[in-house]
Protein backbone atom coordinates (compact mmCIF):
# COMPACT_ATOMS: atom_id res chain seq x y z
CA UNK A 1 0.00 0.00 0.00
CA UNK A 2 1.58 3.15 -0.89
CA UNK A 3 1.90 6.35 1.73
CA UNK A 4 -0.31 9.24 1.00
CA UNK A 5 2.08 12.16 -0.02
CA UNK A 6 3.67 14.39 2.29
CA UNK A 7 1.36 17.58 2.36
CA UNK A 8 4.59 20.04 3.26
CA UNK A 9 8.48 19.60 1.68
CA UNK A 10 11.32 21.32 1.55
CA UNK A 11 12.47 22.72 -1.91
CA UNK A 12 16.22 22.29 -3.32
CA UNK A 13 18.13 24.33 -6.11
CA UNK A 14 17.36 21.34 -8.52
CA UNK A 15 14.08 20.74 -7.33
CA UNK A 16 12.16 24.18 -6.92
CA UNK A 17 9.11 21.85 -6.26
CA UNK A 18 10.90 20.05 -3.56
CA UNK A 19 10.18 17.07 -5.80
CA UNK A 20 10.20 16.42 -9.94
CA UNK A 21 7.17 17.90 -12.09
CA UNK A 22 6.45 15.05 -13.29
CA UNK A 23 5.89 13.60 -9.46
CA UNK A 24 4.47 17.17 -8.64
CA UNK A 25 1.51 16.54 -11.27
CA UNK A 26 1.07 13.04 -10.73
CA UNK A 27 0.38 13.05 -7.08
CA UNK A 28 -0.51 17.14 -5.72
CA UNK A 29 -1.65 18.58 -9.21
CA UNK A 30 -5.60 19.23 -9.16
CA UNK A 31 -5.87 16.80 -6.20
CA UNK A 32 -4.54 18.20 -2.98
CA UNK A 33 -2.24 20.73 -1.58
CA UNK A 34 0.97 21.26 -0.75
CA UNK A 35 3.46 23.10 0.81
CA UNK A 36 6.78 24.15 -0.59
CA UNK A 37 8.99 25.53 1.76
CA UNK A 38 11.69 27.97 -0.46
CA UNK A 39 10.37 27.32 -3.60
CA UNK A 40 11.82 30.41 -4.66
CA UNK A 41 15.64 30.82 -2.89
CA UNK A 42 16.49 33.46 -2.08
CA UNK A 43 13.46 35.38 -3.57
CA UNK A 44 13.99 39.26 -5.09
CA UNK A 45 10.61 41.00 -4.50
CA UNK A 46 10.14 41.79 -8.25
CA UNK A 47 7.62 44.95 -6.92
CA UNK A 48 7.73 46.94 -3.84
CA UNK A 49 4.20 47.82 -2.66
CA UNK A 50 4.41 51.65 -3.64
CA UNK A 51 4.60 50.32 -7.21
CA UNK A 52 1.49 47.54 -6.37
CA UNK A 53 -0.15 50.79 -4.37
CA UNK A 54 0.33 52.85 -8.10
CA UNK A 55 -0.59 50.23 -10.05
CA UNK A 56 -3.93 49.80 -8.24
CA UNK A 57 -4.63 53.71 -8.79
CA UNK A 58 -4.29 52.57 -13.09
CA UNK A 59 -7.29 52.91 -15.95
CA UNK A 60 -8.36 49.47 -16.48
CA UNK A 61 -6.74 47.83 -13.59
CA UNK A 62 -8.53 45.19 -12.29
CA UNK A 63 -7.55 46.31 -8.09
CA UNK A 64 -9.99 45.56 -5.05
CA UNK A 65 -9.29 47.07 -1.08
CA UNK A 66 -10.72 44.73 1.31
CA UNK A 67 -11.08 46.58 5.13
CA UNK A 68 -12.21 44.33 7.51
CA UNK A 69 -13.61 45.59 10.91
CA UNK A 70 -12.47 43.05 12.88
CA UNK A 71 -15.02 43.69 16.11
CA UNK A 72 -18.02 43.95 14.06
CA UNK A 73 -16.67 41.36 11.81
CA UNK A 74 -17.91 43.82 9.11
CA UNK A 75 -16.16 43.40 5.39
CA UNK A 76 -15.71 46.56 3.00
CA UNK A 77 -14.94 45.79 -0.45
CA UNK A 78 -13.65 48.72 -2.74
CA UNK A 79 -13.65 47.98 -6.38
CA UNK A 80 -11.68 49.60 -9.13
CA UNK A 81 -11.23 52.52 -10.15
CA UNK A 82 -9.68 53.18 -6.83
CA UNK A 83 -9.63 56.55 -5.33
CA UNK A 84 -6.20 57.42 -4.55
CA UNK A 85 -7.41 59.52 -1.02
CA UNK A 86 -8.19 55.91 0.04
CA UNK A 87 -4.84 55.38 0.85
CA UNK A 88 -4.73 58.25 3.13
CA UNK A 89 -7.32 57.20 5.52
CA UNK A 90 -7.20 53.51 5.96
CA UNK A 91 -6.16 52.09 9.41
CA UNK A 92 -2.55 50.52 10.15
CA UNK A 93 -3.52 47.02 9.94
CA UNK A 94 -6.67 44.51 8.76
CA UNK A 95 -6.88 45.98 5.17
CA UNK A 96 -5.34 44.08 2.19
CA UNK A 97 -5.43 45.24 -1.68
CA UNK A 98 -5.38 43.10 -3.98
CA UNK A 99 -4.59 43.32 -7.68
CA UNK A 100 -5.26 40.89 -10.80
CA UNK A 101 -3.21 40.63 -14.46
CA UNK A 102 -0.12 42.18 -12.54
CA UNK A 103 1.91 39.96 -15.05
CA UNK A 104 0.65 41.85 -18.13
CA UNK A 105 1.45 45.24 -16.34
CA UNK A 106 4.91 44.27 -15.07
CA UNK A 107 7.64 42.36 -16.84
CA UNK A 108 9.89 41.36 -13.56
CA UNK A 109 6.29 39.84 -11.97
CA UNK A 110 5.55 38.28 -15.46
CA UNK A 111 9.58 36.27 -15.30
CA UNK A 112 7.88 34.70 -12.26
CA UNK A 113 6.55 32.60 -14.62
CA UNK A 114 9.20 31.03 -15.81
CA UNK A 115 9.30 28.72 -12.88
CA UNK A 116 5.89 27.50 -14.01
CA UNK A 117 7.08 26.13 -17.78
CA UNK A 118 5.99 22.63 -16.65
CA UNK A 119 2.35 23.85 -17.19
CA UNK A 120 0.97 24.30 -20.10
CA UNK A 121 0.97 28.18 -20.54
CA UNK A 122 -2.89 28.25 -22.08
CA UNK A 123 -3.62 26.92 -18.35
CA UNK A 124 -1.98 30.31 -16.05
CA UNK A 125 -4.38 32.80 -15.72
CA UNK A 126 -2.25 35.45 -14.07
CA UNK A 127 -0.23 36.58 -11.08
CA UNK A 128 -2.55 38.35 -8.72
CA UNK A 129 -0.27 40.60 -6.09
CA UNK A 130 -1.72 41.56 -3.25
CA UNK A 131 -0.35 43.83 -0.04
CA UNK A 132 -1.86 43.36 3.38
CA UNK A 133 -0.84 45.07 6.67
CA UNK A 134 -1.00 43.22 9.43
CA UNK A 135 -4.43 41.00 10.03
CA UNK A 136 -5.39 41.99 6.34
CA UNK A 137 -7.04 39.42 4.35
CA UNK A 138 -9.77 38.20 2.34
CA UNK A 139 -10.93 35.42 4.77
CA UNK A 140 -12.28 31.99 4.27
CA UNK A 141 -12.99 30.97 0.67
CA UNK A 142 -12.60 28.31 -1.46
CA UNK A 143 -11.75 28.97 -4.99
CA UNK A 144 -12.54 27.07 -8.36
CA UNK A 145 -9.19 27.59 -9.81
CA UNK A 146 -5.59 25.64 -9.02
CA UNK A 147 -3.80 28.72 -7.48
CA UNK A 148 0.22 28.66 -6.46
CA UNK A 149 0.57 31.04 -3.21
CA UNK A 150 3.88 32.46 -3.00
CA UNK A 151 4.94 34.66 -0.20
CA UNK A 152 6.79 37.66 -1.84
CA UNK A 153 7.41 39.67 1.36
CA UNK A 154 6.80 39.04 5.10
CA UNK A 155 4.75 36.34 6.57
CA UNK A 156 1.78 35.44 6.44
CA UNK A 157 -0.32 33.06 8.15
CA UNK A 158 -2.37 30.39 5.99
CA UNK A 159 -4.80 28.06 7.67
CA UNK A 160 -6.09 25.28 5.19
CA UNK A 161 -8.72 22.26 5.65
CA UNK A 162 -7.68 19.78 3.58
CA UNK A 163 -10.29 17.19 4.48
CA UNK A 164 -12.09 15.21 2.11
CA UNK A 165 -15.68 17.22 1.52
CA UNK A 166 -15.14 20.27 3.20
CA UNK A 167 -18.34 22.31 3.82
CA UNK A 168 -18.27 25.28 1.07
CA UNK A 169 -21.60 27.05 1.87
CA UNK A 170 -21.09 31.09 1.92
CA UNK A 171 -21.89 33.82 4.18
CA UNK A 172 -24.49 35.47 2.19
CA UNK A 173 -24.01 38.92 4.41
CA UNK A 174 -20.94 39.76 2.48
CA UNK A 175 -20.09 40.37 -0.80
CA UNK A 176 -16.74 38.37 -0.64
CA UNK A 177 -17.40 34.72 -1.12
CA UNK A 178 -16.49 33.51 2.14
CA UNK A 179 -17.10 30.10 3.93
CA UNK A 180 -20.00 30.06 6.37
CA UNK A 181 -17.82 27.52 8.22
CA UNK A 182 -14.19 26.99 7.90
CA UNK A 183 -12.48 23.98 9.54
CA UNK A 184 -8.67 24.33 9.30
CA UNK A 185 -6.99 21.45 9.27
CA UNK A 186 -3.47 22.80 9.15
CA UNK A 187 -1.75 25.93 10.01
CA UNK A 188 1.40 27.28 8.46
CA UNK A 189 3.23 30.68 8.75
CA UNK A 190 4.87 31.08 5.43
CA UNK A 191 8.36 33.20 4.64
CA UNK A 192 9.42 35.13 1.93
CA UNK A 193 9.78 32.12 -1.03
CA UNK A 194 7.79 29.83 0.20
CA UNK A 195 4.41 28.73 -1.50
CA UNK A 196 1.80 26.85 -1.40
CA UNK A 197 0.05 24.94 -3.48
CA UNK A 198 -3.79 24.93 -3.79
CA UNK A 199 -6.16 22.51 -6.11
CA UNK A 200 -9.55 23.98 -6.64
CA UNK A 201 -11.87 23.73 -3.99
CA UNK A 202 -9.96 23.62 -1.14
CA UNK A 203 -10.70 26.13 1.80
CA UNK A 204 -8.50 28.62 2.79
CA UNK A 205 -7.57 31.79 4.44
CA UNK A 206 -4.50 33.78 4.35
CA UNK A 207 -4.31 36.53 6.94
CA UNK A 208 -0.83 38.81 7.10
CA UNK A 209 1.32 38.46 9.67
CA UNK A 210 2.79 42.06 9.70
CA UNK A 211 2.90 43.81 6.38
CA UNK A 212 3.30 41.49 3.50
CA UNK A 213 3.15 40.74 -0.37
CA UNK A 214 1.72 37.75 -1.92
CA UNK A 215 2.15 36.74 -5.19
CA UNK A 216 -0.77 34.00 -6.26
CA UNK A 217 -0.14 32.29 -9.72
CA UNK A 218 -3.79 31.33 -11.31
CA UNK A 219 -4.77 28.92 -13.71
CA UNK A 220 -7.75 28.77 -15.20
CA UNK A 221 -10.27 26.23 -16.92
CA UNK A 222 -13.32 26.96 -18.54
CA UNK A 223 -16.17 25.37 -17.18
CA UNK A 224 -18.27 22.77 -19.30
CA UNK A 225 -21.19 25.20 -19.54
CA UNK A 226 -18.64 28.03 -20.87
CA UNK A 227 -17.20 25.23 -23.55
CA UNK A 228 -20.71 24.61 -24.13
CA UNK A 229 -21.89 27.25 -25.19
CA UNK A 230 -19.23 28.54 -27.75
CA UNK A 231 -18.78 25.47 -28.84
CA UNK A 232 -22.49 26.01 -29.90
CA UNK A 233 -22.34 28.98 -31.37
CA UNK A 234 -18.87 28.05 -33.28
CA UNK A 235 -20.94 25.02 -34.96
CA UNK A 236 -24.32 27.05 -35.65
CA UNK A 237 -21.87 29.21 -37.29
CA UNK A 238 -20.83 26.64 -39.87
CA UNK A 239 -24.41 24.99 -40.36
CA UNK A 240 -26.52 25.54 -43.49
CA UNK A 241 -29.41 26.69 -43.46
CA UNK A 242 -31.31 24.16 -44.97
CA UNK A 243 -30.06 21.79 -42.22
CA UNK A 244 -33.35 21.99 -39.99
CA UNK A 245 -35.57 19.89 -37.93
CA UNK A 246 -36.99 17.43 -40.70
CA UNK A 247 -40.31 14.83 -40.31
CA UNK A 248 -40.49 13.43 -44.10
CA UNK A 249 -42.03 10.24 -41.93
CA UNK A 250 -44.93 12.71 -40.22
CA UNK A 251 -47.94 10.72 -39.64
CA UNK A 252 -51.45 11.91 -39.13
CA UNK A 253 -51.82 14.09 -35.41
CA UNK A 254 -53.35 12.00 -32.79
CA UNK A 255 -53.19 15.54 -30.07
CA UNK A 256 -52.32 18.03 -32.27
CA UNK A 257 -50.61 19.74 -29.67
CA UNK A 258 -48.17 16.60 -28.29
CA UNK A 259 -44.75 16.65 -29.29
CA UNK A 260 -44.63 13.22 -29.33
CA UNK A 261 -41.47 10.30 -29.11
CA UNK A 262 -41.01 10.95 -32.69
CA UNK A 263 -40.85 14.51 -32.84
CA UNK A 264 -38.27 14.35 -29.98
CA UNK A 265 -36.43 11.59 -31.76
CA UNK A 266 -36.69 14.14 -34.59
CA UNK A 267 -34.92 16.59 -33.01
CA UNK A 268 -32.36 14.73 -31.33
CA UNK A 269 -31.28 13.83 -34.75
CA UNK A 270 -31.09 16.97 -36.10
CA UNK A 271 -29.07 17.71 -33.40
CA UNK A 272 -26.76 14.89 -32.67
CA UNK A 273 -24.67 15.18 -35.63
CA UNK A 274 -23.42 18.28 -34.81
CA UNK A 275 -20.58 17.44 -32.25
CA UNK A 276 -19.11 14.47 -34.85
CA UNK A 277 -19.40 16.54 -37.83
CA UNK A 278 -16.42 17.85 -36.25
CA UNK A 279 -13.32 16.67 -37.69
CA UNK A 280 -10.55 16.53 -34.78
CA UNK A 281 -8.77 19.34 -36.51
CA UNK A 282 -11.86 21.28 -36.89
CA UNK A 283 -12.47 20.78 -33.18
CA UNK A 284 -8.27 21.63 -32.30
CA UNK A 285 -9.47 24.77 -34.34
CA UNK A 286 -11.99 26.19 -32.36
CA UNK A 287 -10.62 24.87 -29.14
CA UNK A 288 -7.69 26.82 -29.59
CA UNK A 289 -9.98 30.53 -30.87
CA UNK A 290 -11.59 29.35 -27.83
CA UNK A 291 -8.82 29.04 -24.98
CA UNK A 292 -6.40 32.03 -26.14
CA UNK A 293 -9.21 34.41 -25.90
CA UNK A 294 -10.68 33.30 -22.86
CA UNK A 295 -10.49 35.70 -19.84
CA UNK A 296 -8.83 37.92 -21.40
CA UNK A 297 -9.44 41.27 -19.77
CA UNK A 298 -8.11 42.98 -22.32
CA UNK A 299 -6.86 42.46 -25.94
CA UNK A 300 -3.65 44.15 -28.00
CA UNK A 301 -4.93 46.82 -30.66
CA UNK A 302 -3.70 46.84 -34.23
CA UNK A 303 -0.59 49.47 -34.16
CA UNK A 304 -1.47 52.65 -36.51
CA UNK A 305 1.06 52.08 -39.45
CA UNK A 306 0.49 48.68 -40.71
CA UNK A 307 4.03 47.11 -41.67
CA UNK A 308 4.44 45.42 -45.02
CA UNK A 309 7.15 42.18 -45.05
CA UNK A 310 10.08 43.46 -46.89
CA UNK A 311 10.24 46.08 -44.21
CA UNK A 312 9.71 44.08 -41.37
CA UNK A 313 12.49 41.85 -42.70
CA UNK A 314 14.59 45.10 -43.06
CA UNK A 315 13.83 46.06 -39.36
CA UNK A 316 14.54 42.36 -38.25
CA UNK A 317 18.29 42.33 -40.15
CA UNK A 318 18.77 46.11 -38.41
CA UNK A 319 18.33 43.67 -34.92
CA UNK A 320 14.53 45.08 -33.87
CA UNK A 321 13.20 42.81 -31.90
CA UNK A 322 9.25 41.18 -31.88
CA UNK A 323 7.94 41.94 -28.01
CA UNK A 324 4.91 40.12 -27.75
CA UNK A 325 2.08 42.56 -26.28
CA UNK A 326 1.51 41.54 -22.36
CA UNK A 327 -1.77 40.83 -23.54
CA UNK A 328 -1.79 38.25 -26.13
CA UNK A 329 -2.14 34.77 -25.34
CA UNK A 330 -0.26 32.37 -27.90
CA UNK A 331 -1.22 28.64 -28.55
CA UNK A 332 -0.67 26.19 -31.22
CA UNK A 333 -1.93 22.97 -32.49
CA UNK A 334 -0.44 20.45 -34.83
CA UNK A 335 -2.36 18.78 -37.28
CA UNK A 336 -1.79 16.49 -40.31
CA UNK A 337 -1.96 19.62 -42.59
CA UNK A 338 0.92 21.45 -40.58
CA UNK A 339 0.54 23.37 -37.63
CA UNK A 340 -2.44 26.35 -36.39
CA UNK A 341 -1.08 29.24 -34.09
CA UNK A 342 -3.63 31.08 -32.21
CA UNK A 343 -3.17 34.56 -31.29
CA UNK A 344 -6.30 35.51 -28.29
CA UNK A 345 -9.14 34.05 -31.06
CA UNK A 346 -6.89 34.43 -33.87
CA UNK A 347 -5.47 31.49 -36.16
CA UNK A 348 -3.26 31.25 -38.73
CA UNK A 349 -1.10 28.42 -40.38
CA UNK A 350 2.34 28.80 -39.25
CA UNK A 351 5.38 26.98 -39.69
CA UNK A 352 6.24 24.52 -36.22
CA UNK A 353 9.18 26.27 -34.72
CA UNK A 354 8.34 29.54 -35.21
CA UNK A 355 5.16 28.64 -33.20
CA UNK A 356 7.15 26.72 -30.56
CA UNK A 357 9.41 30.11 -30.49
CA UNK A 358 6.63 32.66 -30.15
CA UNK A 359 4.93 30.63 -27.85
CA UNK A 360 8.21 30.23 -25.82
CA UNK A 361 9.87 33.36 -25.82
CA UNK A 362 8.01 37.16 -25.42
CA UNK A 363 10.75 38.31 -27.17
CA UNK A 364 12.27 37.29 -30.43
CA UNK A 365 15.24 38.38 -32.86
CA UNK A 366 16.79 36.94 -35.59
CA UNK A 367 19.92 36.95 -36.53
CA UNK A 368 18.83 34.16 -39.32
CA UNK A 369 16.16 36.02 -41.60
CA UNK A 370 12.75 34.64 -41.33
CA UNK A 371 11.44 32.17 -44.36
CA UNK A 372 8.83 33.98 -46.13
CA UNK A 373 6.07 31.73 -44.89
CA UNK A 374 7.46 33.06 -40.86
CA UNK A 375 7.44 36.33 -42.28
CA UNK A 376 3.90 36.31 -43.55
CA UNK A 377 2.96 35.22 -40.09
CA UNK A 378 5.07 37.71 -38.37
CA UNK A 379 3.61 40.51 -40.53
CA UNK A 380 0.19 39.55 -39.85
CA UNK A 381 1.16 39.26 -35.92
CA UNK A 382 3.00 42.89 -35.68
CA UNK A 383 -0.19 44.21 -37.96
CA UNK A 384 -2.72 42.48 -35.73
CA UNK A 385 -1.04 44.46 -32.17
CA UNK A 386 0.07 40.54 -31.16
CA UNK A 387 3.89 41.48 -31.55
CA UNK A 388 5.87 44.98 -31.15
CA UNK A 389 8.69 46.07 -33.12
CA UNK A 390 11.19 47.38 -30.44
CA UNK A 391 14.68 48.74 -31.51
C1 LIG B 1 -4.14 36.92 -1.15
O1 LIG B 1 -4.74 37.42 -0.20
O2 LIG B 1 -3.08 37.37 -1.59
C2 LIG B 1 -4.65 35.67 -1.78
C3 LIG B 1 -6.09 35.58 -1.74
C4 LIG B 1 -6.56 34.17 -1.96
O3 LIG B 1 -6.59 33.40 -1.05
O4 LIG B 1 -7.00 33.81 -3.06
CO1 LIG C 1 -7.99 32.08 -2.60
Amino acid sequence: MSATPAIEVQATLDQPLGMSAETFLRDYWQKRPLLIRSAFADFKLPLEPDDLGGLALGENVLARLIEHDRDADRWTVHSAPLDEAIFGRLPDRDWTLLVQDVDKWDTDVAELLEAFRFLPSWRIDDIMVSYAEDGGGVGAHVDQYDVFLLQGHGRRRWRIDASDNPDCAFRDDVELKQLRHFAPSHDWTLEPGDMLYLPPGVPHDGVADGPCMTFSVGMRAPATSELLLDFAEHVAERLPESRRYADIDLAPAMHNGEIDAAALGRAATALGPIAASMTTPEFAEWFGGFITRYRCAQFAAPPSHAVNADELVQALSAGTSLLRHPWTRLAWTRHPGGTTLFASGESLACPRQLAERLCNHASLQFDVPPTDAECEVLTALVNQGHLVLRS
